[in-house]
């Protein structure tokens, strides 16, 4: 079985920048898609998940809050950027990312 390998998948980067994922913050590779950065935070899961990876399945969307209020975008079509603030999920990253309470 091969495993999944980081530097395989993601683009260069040469620091990781600050986002917020509902309340929690956390530290990505830049230049890279929203979901390469999830899969960076949780690999063997987002490695492993039902997702397209192409814009097909929407399993990947999130809600980033902007200036004019939260926005849905697909996280496989989304660049990451520094201070970005995510407010949702859809269910099945929200499945993923969900704390043990
Ligand atoms: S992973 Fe399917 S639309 Fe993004």
């Amino acid at each position: 079985m091969n495993s999944t390998n980081l530097d395989d998948i993601l683009e260069p980067f040469d620091r990781l920048i600050q986002i917020n994922i509902q309340d929690e913050t956390v530290l990505v590779p830049e230049n890279n898609y929203l979901l390469r950065c999830l899969q960076f935070l949780k690999l063997e899961a987002i490695s492993m998940g039902d997702f397209c990876w192409n814009g097909n399945c929407a399993k990947c969307q999130v809600w980033v809050i902007t200036d004019n209020g939260e926005k849905p975008v697909l996280s496989c079509r989304t660049k990451v950027q520094e201070g970005m603030r995510i407010s949702r999920m859809s269910d099945t990253l929200t499945t993923i990312f969900v704390k043990p309470t």
